[in-house]
């Protein structure tokens, strides 16, 4: 895997990587992405073989710009525009009707098509310089923790892919918010940093519990996990275990423990635990500790997404 940097020389050999059909790691505000053009269909195959990921999964579709939108969705409704214009470049997806055309590599066969568009300067120096739009689930392994650095990519996609391009750490560190607007009710399928609450004064929105088909994977049970076996445990438990701390990575935002195998203490606030929690995953499954424990965060819906990511990364203590 060739290592890329963001100056324009290297732009230029990722966006030059892309047209050619292969896969490059690119960074974003959330997470890093595994980039193929969308509309080459063997280098789209590419992302999944590269992924291990089931192939009626769908993608978002990543645009260079806003009005490559018509090419990708249609009938798009007066609140999609509403809402880009307040929330793009950024890390919202909505899911739309897919325009006529659009592969079923792309969108899984579906109806419908999601797209986003991502404020990272180094992925719009890509698509800019690409003139193209790209398709980017996050670059793991499929059913592993998403990388927000170009190092954990490094380590998971290595011999799998053509390049990474290193745009330093994701500054927002958990996967975009979303928001389904093909349906007649806007439906959140994915909360991320952008919250209900933000969204509200645009739209009344719902939280699917559940879905049922794989429309989001990340709505498997078991996704974003890390290899290790990781549990989610409250304060009390985790004062009761202070005999087995040796052997466990903790991962806390409370004060130092003292006898923890290894240990990550995460910011207090919601955002700036979510934009540290992938990497102390990654982390804690380096560190060769039989067992990670995640102190559960406070219940606060303001904590949502985190929840809904520590959910899927671990098993409730037993
Ligand atoms: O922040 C992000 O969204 C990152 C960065 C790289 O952009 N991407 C990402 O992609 O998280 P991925 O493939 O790991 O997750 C995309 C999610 C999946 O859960 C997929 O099922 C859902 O988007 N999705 C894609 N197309 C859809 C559609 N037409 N209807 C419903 N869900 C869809
Ligand atoms: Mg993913």
């Amino acid at each position: 895997m060739q290592y890329l940097t963001d100056s324009a020389a290297d732009l230029d050999t990722a966006a030059r990587l892309l047209a050619d059909g292969l896969q490059v790691a690119i960074p974003t505000e959330t997470v890093y992405g595994l980039a193929a053009v969308a509309d080459q269909p063997d280098a789209v195959r590419g992302i999944f073989s590269a992924k291990g990921r089931p192939a009626d999964h769908p993608l978002i579709v990543h645009l260079p710009q806003l009005d490559h939108l018509p090419r990708w969705a249609a009938d798009i409704p007066p609140l999609a525009y509403t809402l880009a214009e307040r929330f793009w470049p950024g890390p919202l997806t909505l899911v739309l009707k897919a325009a006529p055309g659009v592969s079923p590599l792309v969108n899984g066969g579906q109806s419908t098509v999601a797209v986003r568009w991502s404020s990272h300067p180094s992925l719009q120096g890509i698509l800019n310089r690409l003139g193209r739009a790209i398709v980017a689930p996050s670059a793991n392994p499929f059913g592993q923790i998403s990388p927000t650095c170009a190092a954990h990519v490094q380590q998971h996609m290595q011999g799998r892919i053509a390049a990474v391009v290193d745009g330093g750490p994701c500054t927002l560190g958990i996967e975009s918010t979303i928001l389904d607007l093909s349906g007649t009710q806007p439906t959140i399928l994915r909360p991320g940093s952008i919250s209900a609450e933000q969204l509200a004064p645009l739209l009344q929105v719902a939280r699917r519990p559940a879905p049922d088909a794989p429309r989001v994977p990340g709505a498997l049970a078991s996704h974003y996990a890390p290899l290790t076996p990781c549990f989610r445990i409250s304060h009390t438990t985790l004062a009761g275990l202070a005999a087995d701390l040796p052997q466990c990575a903790v991962v806390h935002y409370t004060a130092p423990l003292a006898k923890a195998g290894w240990q990550r203490c995460l910011p207090a606030d919601a955002d700036g635990y979510a934009s540290q929690l992938y990497d102390a995953l990654h982390e804690a499954d380096r560190s060769g500790c039989a067992r990670i424990l995640v102190l559960q965060p406070p219940a606060d819906r303001i904590w949502d997404a985190v929840h809904d990511r520590l959910q899927r990364a671990s098993q409730p203590w037993p």
